[in-house]
C-alpha cells in the first residue's frame, strides 16, 4: 500500500485533468479505505470508472426515488465486470419450476420479519468474486428453515453446493437455483456445516463427507412462477424463502429505501442473482420485501435490501422456492 502511495504521489496529476481535484481526493480516500492496490495505469482507469459511478449515484440521489445509492465496495467497476464477477452467466430456466406449494390465501400480517421473530437468520455472508449468490440463498434459507424447526441456527455449507451440486443442472461459481440446490441436497442426503465444509469461492473437487451431514431437506417446495401472493403466503405461515431476480447496473450502488427500477425485465429468463426474503412490509404507501443478499455486511442496510413488493419487481417471483426439512 505504502508503495503504491508513492506512485501516486510521483505521478503527475495533470494527465486527469478532465476529472476534479475533488474527484481524485474522494477515490483515493474510498481506495485506502477499501484496501485497493493500484498499478499506475490501474489508478487513471479505477479512477475515471469511480467518477462516473459518483456521478450516477449523485445524479440519483438528486432526483426523487425510493431508494439511495451510495459509494460501496463496487464503486471502481463497470456493471460489466461486476456482472461477470458477481451475477449468473448461465442463463437458469425458471420456468420450467412447476408450483408445488399450495398457498392457504391468507389473512396475512402487514409485516414480517424473521429476524425479529428470534435466532433463525444467520449474520450476512460474502460470496466474493464468484456466481455463487444461489449457493448463498439456499444456505440462508436451509439456516433459517432448519432453525425454525429444531431451535439451533448452524452457518451451512456453500462450497459443498459449489464443488458438488452440478448433476442438478447447477455451475458453481457460474450461476444454479436455490430449487436445483435443495433437490441436491435432497438426494444426497445433507448438508454440511460451513465450518467442516468451508467456503472458498472458487470450484474445488466435491469432498462431501455423509456421516458429516448437518442439515437435510426431505421435500422441496417451488412457489408457481409469478405468484408473489404465494411468496407473501410462504414467509408469513413458513420461513423465509429463496428467490432470484434481475440485477441490473443501478443496483450495484443500492444503499437503502425501497428498490424498483425501469431497466430490469420481469421475465423468467433474465434472472441473473438468488438472494433470500426474510420478511416483508409496507413504509410510505409502497410494500416491499426485506431482503438478505450475500455481498458482505457493507453493502446496502448491513448486508440487506428492501424491494418493491407486488409487481414481480425484476422477476423476483419466477423461480422461489424453499424446503421441508
Ligand atoms: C416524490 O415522489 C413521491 C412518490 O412518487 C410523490 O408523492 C412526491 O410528491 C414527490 N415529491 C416531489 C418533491 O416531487
Ligand atoms: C424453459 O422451460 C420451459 C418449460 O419447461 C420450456 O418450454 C422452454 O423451452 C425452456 N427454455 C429454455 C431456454 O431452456
Ligand atoms: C422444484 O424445482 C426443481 C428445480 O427447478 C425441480 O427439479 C423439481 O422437480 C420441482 N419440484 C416439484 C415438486 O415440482
Ligand atoms: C420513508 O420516508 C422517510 C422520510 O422521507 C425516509 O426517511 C425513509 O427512509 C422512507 N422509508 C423507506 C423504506 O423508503
Ligand atoms: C410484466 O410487466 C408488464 C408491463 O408492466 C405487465 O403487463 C406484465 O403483466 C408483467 N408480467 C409479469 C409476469 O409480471
Amino acid at each position: 500500500m505504502r508503495s503504491a502511495w508513492l506512485v501516486f504521489a510521483l505521478v503527475p496529476v495533470i494527465s486527469a485533468f478532465y476529472l476534479s481535484k475533488r474527484d481524485e481526493l474522494l477515490f483515493r480516500s474510498w481506495a485506502a479505505q477499501h484496501n485497493k492496490d493500484y498499478n499506475t495505469e490501474e489508478y487513471y482507469q479505477r479512477l475515471q470508472i469511480f467518477t462516473e459511478n459518483k456521478r450516477r449515484i449523485d445524479k440519483h440521489n438528486a432526483g426523487n426515488h425510493s431508494f439511495t445509492m451510495a459509494l460501496n465496495q463496487f464503486s471502481d467497476m463497470t456493471f460489466d465486470e461486476f456482472r461477470k464477477a458477481y451475477l449468473w452467466s448461465e442463463a437458469q430456466n425458471c420456468s420450467a419450476t412447476k408450483g408445488n406449494y399450495l398457498s392457504s390465501n391468507g389473512p396475512h400480517p402487514d409485516s414480517v420479519d424473521w429476524r425479529k421473530k428470534g435466532n433463525y437468520v444467520t449474520p450476512v455472508k460474502n460470496q466474493q468474486s464468484c456466481g455463487s449468490c444461489w449457493t448463498f440463498s439456499t444456505t440462508g434459507c436451509l439456516e433459517s428453515v432448519t432453525a425454525i424447526a429444531t431451535g439451533k441456527l448452524v452457518p451451512l455449507s456453500e462450497q459443498q453446493l459449489v464443488d458438488c451440486a452440478q448433476d442438478f443442472n447447477n455451475h458453481g461459481c457460474y450461476g444454479g437455483l436455490p430449487s436445483q440446490a435443495f433437490e441436491y441436497i435432497k438426494y444426497s442426503k445433507g448438508l454440511m456445516t460451513e465450518r467442516d465444509y468451508p467456503y472458498t469461492a472458487v470450484e474445488g473437487i466435491c469432498v462431501y463427507k455423509p456421516l458429516l451431514a448437518a442439515a437435510f431437506v426431505k421435500d422441496v417446495m417451488n412457489v408457481t412462477v409469478y405468484d408473489e401472493m404465494g411468496m407473501v403466503d410462504a414467509v408469513a405461515t413458513h420461513n423465509p424463502v429463496s428467490l432470484a431476480f434481475e440485477v441490473t447496473a443501478d443496483f450495484m450502488h443500492y444503499h437503502q429505501g425501497v428498490y424498483t427500477s425501469t431497466e430490469c425485465h420481469n421475465t423468467t429468463d433474465k434472472v441473473n442473482h438468488a438472494v433470500l426474503a426474510v420478511g416483508y412490509g409496507q413504509e410510505n404507501g409502497t410494500l416491499y420485501w426485506t431482503v438478505k443478499n450475500s455481498w458482505g455486511s457493507s453493502w446496502g442496510i448491513d448486508g440487506y435490501f428492501l424491494i418493491e413488493r407486488g409487481k414481480n419487481m425484476c422477476g423476483l417471483a419466477a423461480c422461489s422456492s424453499f424446503p421441508v426439512v
